[in-house]
């Protein structure tokens, strides 16, 4: 199995003082829908990492608002008039190739809760410090 960004070595995630991680609201990106996006896909996360039982259905929710996500983001950078950048677009469409191919390994039973997790946070960590940081670089 090829986890993407193996090795990426992200700096342990910050933490709120309401005790909730961080990891796609690590930086703000300056536009409030932006980052309360990114924050309600934290709180996915942290719900899937809570689930005893079965995990799956969260982790396609999860994987699927992500996705949505990636087409808001393009639309209020739009209206917001930030810097989306053709590199930035282009992520955009890569990370959805490899989420649809995470989807199918959930679905079919072949990552451990954990990987999936752990695969997950790194790819938003490494998406937020490279891409979304730059939106709004004032
Ligand atoms: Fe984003
Ligand atoms: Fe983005």
């Amino acid at each position: 199995m090829t986890v993407p960004f193996a090795n990426f070595n992200p700096p342990p995630y910050h933490v709120l003082f309401t005790g909730a991680p961080m990891y796609y609201s690590y930086f703000s990106t300056g536009s409030l829908r932006i980052d309360s996006e990114h924050a309600n896909i934290d709180s996915m996360i942290d719900l899937c990492r809570s689930k005893s039982g079965n995990w799956i259905p969260t982790a396609r929710i999860l994987v699927s608002a992500f996705v949505n996500h990636l087409d808001s983001e393009e639309k209020i950078c739009r209206e917001e008039g930030l810097a989306m950048t053709r590199e930035h677009l282009a992520e955009h469409q890569l990370l959805k190739s490899r989420l649809a191919l995470i989807d199918r390994q959930v679905v079919n039973h072949d990552l451990e809760k954990n990987v999936f997790l752990s695969m997950l946070r790194d790819i938003l960590f490494y998406h937020i410090s490279n891409f979304d940081k730059q939106l709004n670089p004032a």
